[in-house]
């Protein structure tokens, strides 16, 4: 198992890696400008639109918004782990791999999930070796899957296999090659009794090994092959230090590739149903195995598509039953299709009966959008009864309220309003409501309420929040994009120039010190005691400030020194150059100064890149994906002025703005956070009870309040320079 990379390797690596290069492995690039462009490896391009940009040591890509850093983009292209992508890095460019100690626990916890893991493979091979080779599983493991039409290689590729039908078959095996029988345990591979008799779990059943992504066999499902009702038809692994069923999909490793490639993953309910359209030649098809579907094993198929098309068998109960998971699906930003299939038919019967060309053809005729199908499933005999059709629509219209993009739920709502048979801006208007109390919800409870800037700027009263009126709520919905919208350009100078110094700072004794963007950022924001709204803005910056904290100031000294070394090798090779090619004193002087310009500016040119790119880089190599895209959202921006530099003309760029654009950032955030402050005292103002015995003084703590926000909103405008009317009394 991958060990943890020291943080001086990493470092190395990610110094090392070439972004050009990198690419250039899987993209045909051509030089523009001083970026280069390929066709995008992450759709189906037809014209260039990968963009990537040497000096920011980033690619993206302009149509779909995929791409990276050099590990950011083989994490993406190749599904590699974050580990798994600084190896393969590491390996190109010859860096020795240097592992960091584990603390005792760690050590602890990792010995015990690769034993489980160990156990684990141990026991795929034990029942893979029995279906074939041994006697029972000739007889009646394999004859078992022929029968059910599944080919040798599809039971090379799941690596099925078959259990003995001995209470101790694989824990003796297991025992005698020197495995733990605790391990046994905890794997649930074995199960002990209440009398302390250990038995195996999957006895006489064939088995279904599930993959991890990374192709670790973390737990296994086992079918017996008795009719018999009162047995269970399966039995599965119990969750584990190495298993969580709600974070694994079967199939998933065997389709990641083609989900990727076809950028669209089939979702069936189970193994049986995986295998044989695989085994038929779709093979993007992962099955969430008879559990409802949940948030991780959604993000799950999100890293490799947005487009799910969920195949149901014919039963509508079932239909009906997994509609609400869908919601959730739609939620994420996915695309959803659906597909019913023919009377009696499940996916495995299915692809058994037809040809891939045949299912290929059915699944493009009938998979239907989520929200239209869902929408003739529900009105299906209810038309004529007003009641339950209202119901419907409030169904439909919570279904596309949780869309996360405003363009696809227009839309819907075109779409439903026809179906549905109700004007279109009724329904606009409702499905609005139900956006912003989404938001609303969301955003109030989650963050807001935990991280209510200063004391001075806590509303009078948020007590009763629920009788708000619906106008308000939309209003400080839309206030609180606004601040998210703040807080990420705001972000964006936080992450593209955080170590470029903006200013200097003077302290009390008048001694000045540079400070950086980021400095500037956390001290402005702090003062005020604004914290970060969105949760991953706030992730991304405490990251950021971290790397800035603990690594930068060292790798910051290393790299000067190198680049010293490096600057007094250039001028010593110049200077023999010199003295063996000057025709005369004058000629070696004037020769001399020139070197020396050239040694300086690259020194200065070498320091400055690194800090240019430092935050960047390791930002956009998070092995968190969400900083990952983020990052690169933020710093690759499609039109940039270009910097152009010659004797007469010096094209600003927006670095050479920091000093202008920083504070402005800063500022808009801080007042999109008093206009929020300022809407909820109105609100509460509004509300207010005029009988109630402390109404005055109630009357006079929101005042006051809302008295001291307008003067601080109107003190910040007037630091933008921007015109201020003074509000009429
Ligand atoms: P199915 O009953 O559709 O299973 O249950 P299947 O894969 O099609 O199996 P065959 O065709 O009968 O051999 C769907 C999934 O629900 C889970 C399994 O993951 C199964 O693949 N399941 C079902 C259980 O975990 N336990 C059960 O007892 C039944
Ligand atoms: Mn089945």
């Amino acid at each position: 198992m991958a060990g943890l990379i020291d943080q001086d390797t990493v470092n190395r690596i990610l110094d090392a890696a070439d972004i050009v290069d990198v690419v250039s492995d899987f993209v045909k690039l051509k030089r523009r400008g001083v970026n280069y462009i390929g066709l995008c490896p992450f759709h189906n391009d037809r014209t260039p639109s990968f963009s990537v940009s040497p000096s920011k040591g980033l690619c993206k890509c302009f149509s779909c918004g995929k791409g990276g850093s050099s590990v950011g983009f083989l994490m993406e292209l190749e599904q590699m782990s974050y580990v798994e992508a600084l190896r393969y890095l590491a390996k190109k460019y010859n860096i020795e791999i240097k592992e960091r100690e584990l603390t005792d626990a760690e050590r602890e916890a990792k010995n015990n999930r690769e034993s489980m893991l160990a156990i684990n493979q141990f026991a795929l091979e034990q029942f893979e070796h029995n279906l074939t080779q041994e006697t029972d599983g000739q007889t009646i493991g394999l004859p078992y899957f022929r029968e059910r039409g599944i080919s040798d290689a599809a039971i090379k590729r799941f690596h099925l296999g078959y259990a003995l039908d001995r209470r101790d078959a694989l824990l003796n095996a297991a025992v005698q090659h020197g495995y733990n029988e605790k391990y046994l345990i905890e794997t649930g591979l074995c199960i002990k009794n209440d009398r302390d008799q250990v038995y195996d779990r999957f006895k006489g059943r064939v088995i279904y090994p599930i993959f991890s992504i990374s192709g670790k066999v973390v737990a296994f499902g086992g079918r017996t092959l008795r009719s018999d009702k009162t047995v269970a038809k399966y039995v599965n692994s119990p969750e584990s230090a190495i298993y969580s069923k709600s974070h694994e999909l079967y199939g998933l490793y065997q389709a990641k590739q083609s989900i990727v490639k076809k950028n669209k993953c089939i979702l069936v309910e189970g193994y049986m149903d995986v295998i044989s359209m695989s085994q038929s030649g779709i093979e993007n098809v992962v099955a969430s195995s008879g559990t409802a579907l949940t948030d991780g094993q959604i993000r799950l198929i999100h890293r490799f598509t947005e487009n799910v098309t969920v195949i149901y068998d014919s039963d509508a109960a079932g239909i009906k039953a997994s509609l609400r998971g869908i919601d959730m699906l739609l939620a994420e930003g996915m695309k959803i299709k659906v597909l019913l299939l023919p009377d009696g038919e499940d996916p495995d019967s299915f692809a058994q009966s037809h040809t891939t060309a045949e299912v290929e053809q059915y699944i493009a005729d009938n998979e239907t959008d989520f929200i239209r199908f869902k929408t003739r499933i529900l009105l299906e005999g209810v038309e004529n009864d007003p009641i339950k059709r209202s119901e419907v629509i409030t169904d439909i219209v919570k279904s596309i309220s949780v869309i996360p993009d405003s363009i696809t739920r227009t839309v819907y709502i075109g779409e439903c309003s026809r179906i549905l048979n109700i004007d279109e801006t009724v329904l606009r208007l409702e499905v609005d409501k139900a956006t912003a109390r989404q938001r609303e919800n969301y955003k109030y409870n989650e963050q807001i309420s935990q991280t209510t800037p200063a004391q001075q700027m806590t509303p009078a009263q948020t007590a009763g929040t629920n009788n708000r009126p619906q106008s308000t709520i939309e209003s400080t919905a839309k206030s609180r994009r606004l601040l998210e919208s703040c807080e990420r350009e705001l972000l964006k100078y936080a992450l593209k120039y955080g170590t470029v110094t903006l200013c200097e700072a003077v302290d009390a004794d008048g001694n000045s010190t540079p400070m950086t963007v980021l400095e500037y950022i956390a001290e402005e924001l702090s003062a005020d005691g604004i914290v970060w709204t969105n949760s991953i803005h706030k992730e991304a910056f405490d990251t950021a400030m971290q790397l800035y904290r603990e690594s930068w100031p060292n790798d910051r000294q290393k790299h000067i020194e190198t680049t010293q070394s490096r600057r007094d090798e250039m001028w010593n090779n110049g200077m023999s150059e010199i003295q063996s090619t000057a025709i005369d004193m004058a000629d070696i002087k004037k020769q001399e100064i020139a070197l020396k310009e050239k040694c300086d500016n690259f020194t200065a040119d070498e320091i400055d890149r690194f800090a240019n790119d430092y935050l960047n880089i390791r930002m956009a190599s998070s092995p968190n994906a969400e900083i990952r895209q983020l990052t690169v959202d933020l710093v690759s921006e499609r039109h940039q002025l270009s910097k152009v530099h010659t004797k007469y003309t010096h094209i600003e760029t927006e670095r050479d703005k920091l000093i202008d654009l920083v504070p402005k950032a800063v500022a808009s955030v801080k007042d999109a956070h008093l206009a929020i402050m300022l809407k909820l005292e109105n609100e509460a103002l509004a509300r207010l009870d005029t009988t109630a015995p402390d109404y005055i003084e109630n009357l006079a703590a929101i005042m006051k309040n809302i008295d001291n926000y307008t003067r601080l909103r109107m003190q910040l405008a007037r630091n933008l320079g921007e015109r201020v009317i003074v509000p009429r009394r």
